[in-house]
């Protein structure tokens, strides 16, 4: 069997950090795909990333372009195509200028790879995912926004930051849509098992997840110039690990609930196992009321944006 072939559609900054991760890991070759303007930028990175690979000893080819018959037979698609948010935006300003570029990417994959598995992050994500799913028409199983896991990881970063203990033994989950209404379930978050409303007082625990609602805001206002990339790469990538390696991995993803939790026909963050089969299922839990209304406010936020692609 040959590698896979993960495209990334989108080059810029996010793009960049996945072509280098991805290859780094060896999950497959690495295409990068940009605009005609962008393909020397594109072709530039490939080559600087190929020329990193004699210290790190890893094989995957990376290649860049614009041209879409290069992405043919892709196995992941990771889709940044799009404009990042600048200061003062919030992600709904986005949404009339990327959709219209996420269109035209959703009928390219479409005819290019219509097997592949995607995963998508271009902003504002809920509409973008749910975008993309109605104009591909591509089964649920193979569509899927990356939200949810870059949300935990800054609400694991935080409690981490907090407790003054490894970050890696924090296990957390943030549901819902990826904006200021997403929702941190402090009530599951561990250190080690250890529950964190025994180790954090309830309103520092607040104040946490209130940072975490806004950590991308927090970013793009220091950037002053464009948004996150290390950490969205990374979480991306995490994802198409888990489908090129079968891991099955439990990940709050985007994922298309049909009754779960409740709801019925959108795109929203859920614990989701990725698999060799894309997402092969959302795994439901009961929530508390507390935490049914915050996710009925976050679904009203989702409604409204998709709402407004008129798809
Ligand atoms: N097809 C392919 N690529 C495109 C298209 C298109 N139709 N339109 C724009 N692009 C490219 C741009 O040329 C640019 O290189 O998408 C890239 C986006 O890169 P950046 O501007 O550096 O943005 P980045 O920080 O990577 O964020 C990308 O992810 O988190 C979200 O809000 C963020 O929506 C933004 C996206």
């Amino acid at each position: 069997m040959g590698r896979k072939k993960i495209t990334l559609i989108g080059g810029g900054q996010i793009g960049g950090n996945l072509a280098l991760i991805a290859a780094q890991k060896e999950l497959g070759d690495v295409v990068i795909f940009d605009i005609p303007n962008s393909e020397g930028m594109v072709k530039g990175k490939a080559l600087d990333l190929m020329q990193l690979r004699p210290h790190d000893g890893y094989d995957s080819n990376i290649t860049g372009t614009s041209d879409w018959n290069d992405t043919k037979g892709t196995d992941v698609f990771i889709i940044t195509a799009g404009i990042p948010r600048k200061p003062g935006m919030d992600r709904e300003d986005l949404l009339g200028i990327n959709l219209g570029i996420m269109r035209d990417v959703a009928n390219n994959v479409k005819e290019q790879a219509p097997n592949a598995f995607v995963i998508v992050i271009s902003n504002p994500l809920d509409a973008m995912v749910y975008a993309f799913h109605k104009v591909s028409g591509f089964p649920k199983n193979q569509v899927v926004g990356m939200a949810g896991a870059l949300d935990s990881a800054r609400f694991r970063t935080f409690i981490a930051m907090e407790t003054g203990f490894s970050v890696q033994d924090v296990t957390c989950m943030v549901l819902g849509g990826h904006g200021d209404t997403m929702v941190p379930i402090s009530r599951l978050a561990t250190v080690g098992g250890v529950p964190v409303t025994d180790l954090i007082k309830p309103e520092r625990l607040k104040e946490i997840e209130d940072r975490t609602r806004v950590a991308g805001g927090e970013i793009v206002k220091l950037f002053g110039n464009g948004s996150a990339f290390y950490a969205p790469a990374q979480s991306a990538i995490e994802m198409a690990e888990s489908y090129i390696r079968d891991k099955k991995r439990v990940i709050p993803c985007a994922s298309l609930c049909e009754g779960e939790f409740g709801i019925d026909g959108y795109f929203i963050g859920v614990p989701t196992v990725i698999g060799s089969n894309g997402v092969e299922k959302i795994l439901e839990f009961t929530l508390t009321d507390d935490e049914k209304n915050e996710l009925n406010n976050t679904l009203v936020a989702v409604k409204k944006t998709v709402s407004e692609t008129n798809l």
